[in-house]
């Protein structure tokens, strides 16, 4: 549907219309949405002993896919079709203890918690029955750290998405990261979801749009370190910044790392300052409308309000009044599509071309 050259000098971007097209919108549901791995937000408090179990649905708002989080009674961590494989009722409408196993309560059909059929009332002459149809859908179930990730039907593999986050952070205590609820928020945003990840991907625009942040970064050093599924932005501080106590054998030991900017493709960023994490979850609600959840997690007190993770408010602000005109930009009929400069844009080059590949 689309072509991007590989050749970053001679490519050309995403067309007006991938962002406008409603179309377009409806096919990455199935084509690109459905098969990432988006994260299971809520279980650190509600799924954590045996029994527990937690509805949720998948891309809320977007794919909306009714899925289920359990532990077992052994512990083990299983992700489920909510749905009753019988006539489609939703099996658990509550987060809760599973005290009487998986029920469901409009014809008592009941299922194992990893999800097999166990029994039916009223079956006796029923032919062919039970069948592998009768079971509930098993999803994967993947952990990274304390971070829970599900897929409807994955294409990348796990432990490639996450290996430059393995790689980098690998020496920061992410098990002392505490979440602030305080400093957690939901912006919309009123442009495309690809435009607000097209932005997040490049650090080209710091010096225009965000003066107070180009004052504690050194731009001359800023990069993108591309992975196969994803990149790492690296935020060099200037002299006297607030940076990274990086171990020796660390790959960038020596370097005044004041931030790492991971996007794992499609739609997940994770944003690691001295002071913590900031998780950004870009969801897609319709064509030209977008909920990004901002998820901190605070690990050095003393470091929140310094460097370039000061003020990411202020950031995020200017970030989303140039996306929504931008939205505005490429419905013209005058726009036809970018370029990319082959220095500065190198991540925005990987998200398109990952996306002709996909749809
Ligand atoms: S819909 Fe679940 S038992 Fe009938
Ligand atoms: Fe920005």
């Amino acid at each position: 549907m689309y072509d991007i050259d590989p050749d970053i000098r001679r490519a050309q971007t995403l067309p007006g219309t991938f962002y406008n097209d409603p179309v377009v919108f409806e096919r990455i549901k199935e084509s690109l949405f459905a098969r990432s791995w988006q994260m299971i937000t809520g279980a650190e408090d509600q799924v954590k002993l045996p029994l527990d179990a937690l509805p949720f649905r998948f891309m809320d708002g977007f794919i909306d896919e009714p899925l289920l989080l359990l532990r077992d009674a052994q512990g083990a961590l299983n992700c489920l079709s909510n749905v009753c494989t019988h006539r489609g009722k939703i099996i658990v409408e509550n987060p809760g203890k599973l005290d009487r196993g998986l029920v469901c309560g409009y014809h008592g059909r009941r299922f194992q918690l990893d999800g097999s059929f166990m029994s039916m009332p009223e079956t006796q002459d029923m032919e062919n029955f039970p069948c592998t149809d009768d079971n509930l859908t098993q999803l994967p179930i993947k952990q990274w750290r304390q971070f829970l990730f599900t897929s409807l039907d994955p294409i990348i593999p796990f432990e490639e998405w996450v290996e430059g986050l393995e790689r980098k952070v690998d020496f920061l205590p992410l098990q002392d990261f505490r979440f602030a609820a305080s400093r957690s928020r939901d912006y919309l945003v009123h442009a495309n979801w690809a435009l607000y990840c097209d932005n997040y991907l490049e650090g080209f625009h710091i010096p225009f749009l965000h003066k107070a942040l180009a004052q504690s970064i050194d731009w001359g050093s800023y990069r993108t370190e591309p992975d196969t599924w994803g990149n790492c932005q690296v935020g060099v501080g200037k002299s006297g910044d607030v940076v990274f106590d990086l171990p020796k054998t660390h790959e960038d030991h020596g370097q005044q790392i004041a931030a790492y900017y991971f996007w794992l493709f499609p739609n997940i960023m994770f944003n690691f300052y001295p002071w913590g994490l900031s998780l950004n979850m870009v969801r897609p609600l319709q064509q030209n409308l977008t909920k990004v959840s901002f998820r901190a997690y605070v690990w050095d007190e003393k470091k929140l309000g310094a460097g370039a993770g000061g003020d990411i408010d202020l950031v995020e602000r200017e970030d989303e009044a140039v996306v929504e005109q931008v939205q505005l930009g490429t419905r013209s009929r005058f726009y036809k599509h970018g370029r990319f400069s082959p220095r500065q844009e190198r991540g925005v080059h990987q998200f398109h071309s990952i996306i002709s590949k996909l749809i």
